[in-house]
């Protein structure tokens, strides 16, 4: 007899509050239900997610995206096999609303508890959309990620390298906020440039000349900045072709910068002679066309294959939490009660630890 199993996901690690249905049938994943209630308005005026408005909202609104994710699959929560949750890494509070949420329902109910990291989310998401085998190469480029990963298995990864700064999806919108576009800076910045010509600003590759798969984009931004004042100082404003020059720089270095360290990870996880390589992306930044053709451009030369989940499944969700909370239930694994939260949580615990934290919160 074929396993089914039905779980519920819950995230809470930053500014979405999410919960979402997932079925694991004849060996297929089925999304049954998946509810993002994101918080961008609650934070707009603020410049940047503020901790603790965002525990807040998260608790407001966990019980009622888990009962509209419940209604919309049609599924009540007697019918489950388990609840998984992100118990880290992101802002603590709301990442606590999520986990003593998840507790109080594992307790009531007495359906099993799985703790899920965040980032294992995004990483084991190919699986769910399309059942990729192990091991592959994962990018994780959005707001708060930036970071090469192999993804060996459900509980081992090898972080190839990352950001040492900002994350690519930060320096997209605060290049937005420089030159005068609106949130999220990422498309705004993105439609911009497709006006510009990226050669006009001669803007930095950042660690380009250094070996490895690290990466650094806040230098990139300041350059951005000193350009801008360049030409403020000159015109006493942003000319609209300027500014869209701007853009187009700005985008072809960070595109640059992925393109070359992609295809330095790609060379160390092909020593690995994967039988079927796949190179995969998630983020929000992923969505961007450039970048995304020229990633594409990179597998292909190295014979692999590219896959990019649709962008609700590249960008935070619960669907991703409830699919890795499968995997880890099927590898056995099982929380209490004392189940913690962590702001920080490496998938690689080899990998020297990241410093700092971005807008989004503690790096992981
Ligand atoms: O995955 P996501 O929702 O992550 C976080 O919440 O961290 O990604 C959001 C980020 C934002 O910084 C946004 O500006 C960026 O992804 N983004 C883009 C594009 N669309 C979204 N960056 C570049 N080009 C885009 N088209
Ligand atoms: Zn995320």
């Amino acid at each position: 007899m074929t396993q089914i199993l039905t779980f519920l996901g819950i995230e809470s690690s930053c500014d979405d509050t999410a919960a979402a249905i997932v079925r694991l049938q004849g060996g297929r994943a089925q999304i049954l239900s998946s509810v993002v209630a994101g918080q961008t308005e609650l934070h707009a005026a603020y410049g940047g997610v503020v901790p603790e408005l965002a525990a807040r909202a998260h608790a407001e609104k966990l019980d009622l995206c888990i009962e509209e994710a419940l209604l919309r699959a049609d599924t009540p929560l007697t019918a489950l096999d388990g609840i998984a949750v992100t118990a880290g890494p992101g802002l603590i509070g709301g990442v606590l609303s999520g986990v003593m949420c998840a507790k109080g329902l594992a307790a009531g109910s007495g359906l099993p508890l799985v703790g899920v990291n965040h980032l294992a989310g995004h990483a084991l998401t190919p699986r769910l959309t399309d059942a990729v085998a192990f091991p592959y190469l994962m990018l994780l480029v959005s707001g708060g990620h930036c970071q090469f990963l192999i993804v060996h298995g459900v509980d081992h990864f090898t972080r190839l390298g990352g950001t040492i700064d900002d994350a690519p999806g930060e320096a997209f919108d605060k290049t937005a906020k420089l030159l005068g576009l609106p949130q999220p800076g990422g498309p705004a910045v993105e439609a911009e440039a497709q006006q510009g010509n990226p050669k006009h600003f001669p803007l930095p590759r950042p660690l380009l000349d250094r070996p490895g798969c690290d990466m650094s984009f806040s230098g990139l931004k300041t350059a951005l900045l000193r350009a801008r004042d360049g030409v403020l100082a000159i015109h006493g404003g942003l000319p609209r072709q300027t500014r869209a020059d701007l853009c187009a720089g700005f985008q072809a270095a960070v595109a640059d910068v992925l393109a070359e360290k992609s295809r330095r990870a790609l060379a160390e996880y092909m020593a690995l002679t994967p039988a079927s390589p796949v190179f995969a992306v998630a983020g929000g930044v992923a969505a961007n066309s450039l970048i995304r053709a020229r990633l594409e451009t990179v597998a292909a030369q190295n014979e692999v294959r590219f896959l990019a989940p649709p962008l609700a499944l590249c960008t935070d969700n619960a669907a991703m939490i409830a699919w890795a909370g499968i995997e880890r239930f099927q590898s056995g694994a099982r929380d209490g009660m004392d189940l913690s939260a962590r702001p920080r949580w490496p998938l690689d615990q080899h990998a020297p630890a990241m410093l700092g934290a971005g807008k989004k919160g503690a790096k992981a």
